[in-house]
């Protein structure tokens, strides 16, 4: 089953620490993942300064992870996150610009910055 159902247990409530803004590139990406039994969660929070955004790591075209590596979601110039899977272009803000599901919007994973730290919400 997907990831981004809102059901899926694995999902971690808010208030979760992920990490310290510092450890994701400005700009840049960090992946993460949670368990409950067989089920998982995928997410990822992109830095842009002193913000972070997160979405779930599931494309609105197919479904599929948006990074073939972990933390690789952005563009080299760092403007977009790219699916690697058709090529699919985003803007920061969860956008498509480009590609096969342009005019979709990336899943929310709601994050927020509290004294340089990331934590769910
Ligand atoms: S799965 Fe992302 S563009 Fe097709």
């Amino acid at each position: 089953m997907a990831s981004f159902e809102p059901d899926n247990p694995a999902r971690p409530p808010a208030g979760v620490w992920l990490c310290a803004l510092g450890e994701i590139a400005d700009p840049g990406g960090k992946s993460f993942r949670f368990r409950d039994g067989a089920r998982m969660f995928a997410g990822f929070v992109i830095r842009q300064g002193e913000e972070a955004r997160g979405y779930v790591d599931s494309c609105p075209h197919a479904g599929w992870p948006l990074a073939p590596m972990d933390d690789r979601y952005l563009t080299r110039d760092g403007h977009h996150i790219l699916c690697a899977g058709h090529g699919a272009l985003f803007r920061l803000d969860g956008m498509c610009v480009s590609g096969p599901c342009e005019g979709d919007h990336l899943h929310d994973w709601t994050v927020e910055v509290r004294d340089g730290e990331v934590f769910t919400a």
